[in-house]
């Protein structure tokens, strides 16, 4: 188990640690938003604005991290996830270790649970996963004592993509209590979606989920096992009517139709789907003026979003993937220094 203090010796400027980065956090794990409480999570965004500057210097490297041993554990895709949480480790100083399914002794039949026992005996001190099954890396937390980050567990949550996705909203939009989003799409196989209504609602967000009604949620009050809290969620909207849902909207935030999750047939034809919630030009001025694009990625352009909007001036989305390095930084730095590292 990782238990380090921040050092303050004398390095040179390029190797000193991140001004302003929070020493504690008292979380072991970070598996889902939900149990994040509104510091926690701002606690995230100013370590990441921290981390920021670190990655602004000549030299984006520093020792924070040096003698932890991070292992990325992906069993489905992954560009942007996987290769930021590979930088930011490597930025911190930490050593990295990339391993996928395919090409590793699950392909043998080894089971999760030896796999993950075998990574902590390599001396892995952080495992970051990411899985088809919901609630895979919940079964690696109670099976190691590693730290372990989810990257993606099948429709269940995502919850660095919506810190990163917070972060980025705040930079764009200030204080973020009051201010309205509009997700938009499938929502019911959206672990993106999931992820941020908690990390977005608990930061004050009105959030309104907007998708033909077979692409909608229909268990928001279904609360997780590990989770414990009321997950009554009395500030998100759910609407069928894109047009009207996107009237005045702050930030707008378009998701991909997840077809590798669908079982069964959830829509009369793409062509339909495009022409009812595709984020054009046309619905974007119906937002409020300057109003934020984001979407989690990868995007199919086209479909749930048109080209000009993906790549025009009020796109945010270059800049959520450049945003995912920092927040991941900050969360790295903060399971491995904080509270949680020692309990
Ligand atoms: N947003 C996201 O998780 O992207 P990747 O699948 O490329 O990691």
């Amino acid at each position: 188990m990782v238990a380090r203090t921040v050092r303050t010796d004398d390095r040179p400027a390029e190797a000193a640690e991140p001004d302003g980065a929070p020493a504690a956090w008292g979380h072991r794990h970070l598996l889902d938003v939900d149990v994040l409480a509104r510091e926690d999570i701002v606690a995230v965004l100013d370590t990441a604005e921290a981390m920021e500057e670190v990655l602004q210097r000549r030299v984006a490297r520093t020792p924070a991290l040096r003698g932890v041993t991070v292992f990325n554990l992906f069993y489905e895709p992954s560009t942007r996830t996987r290769a930021s949480f590979e930088l930011a480790g490597k930025v911190l100083g930490a050593d990295v270790i990339n391993m996928t399914g395919s090409g590793s002794s699950v392909e043998k039949g080894e089971s999760l649970i030896d796999t993950v026992a075998t990574i902590r005996a390599i001396g892995a001190d952080v495992i970051v996963m990411r899985h088809p099954s919901g609630g895979a890396p919940y079964l690696a937390a109670q099976h190691s004592d590693a730290h372990v980050v989810n990257a993606g567990d099948g429709l269940h949550a995502h919850p660095t993509q919506a810190l990163l996705d917070a972060f980025t909203l705040r930079r764009r939009l200030g204080d973020l209590a009051g201010k309205r989003i509009v997700l938009i799409g499938d929502i019911k196989h959206s672990r993106v979606a999931r992820s941020n209504v908690w990390a977005l609602t608990t930061l004050g967000m009105e959030v309104t989920l907007v998708g033909p009604r077979t692409l909608l949620p229909t268990g928001l009050n279904a609360a997780p096992p590990a989770s414990g809290r009321d997950l009554s969620l009395p500030r998100v909207r759910l609407e069928e009517d894109l047009d009207r849902a996107i009237e005045g909207a702050d930030a707008v935030m378009a998701l991909r139709l997840q077809r590798e999750r669908m079982q069964g047939a959830f829509l009369p034809s793409l062509r339909e789907f495009s022409r009812r919630y595709q984020i054009t030009p046309e619905r974007m001025a119906r937002a409020r003026e300057g109003a934020a694009v984001l979407h989690p990625g990868p995007m199919n352009e086209g479909v749930e979003i048109a080209a000009d909007v993906a790549h025009g001036m009020q796109s945010e989305v270059e800049r959520q993937v450049a945003h995912g390095v920092a927040v991941r930084m900050a969360v790295l730095y903060l399971l491995t220094q904080g509270v949680g590292a020692a309990t």
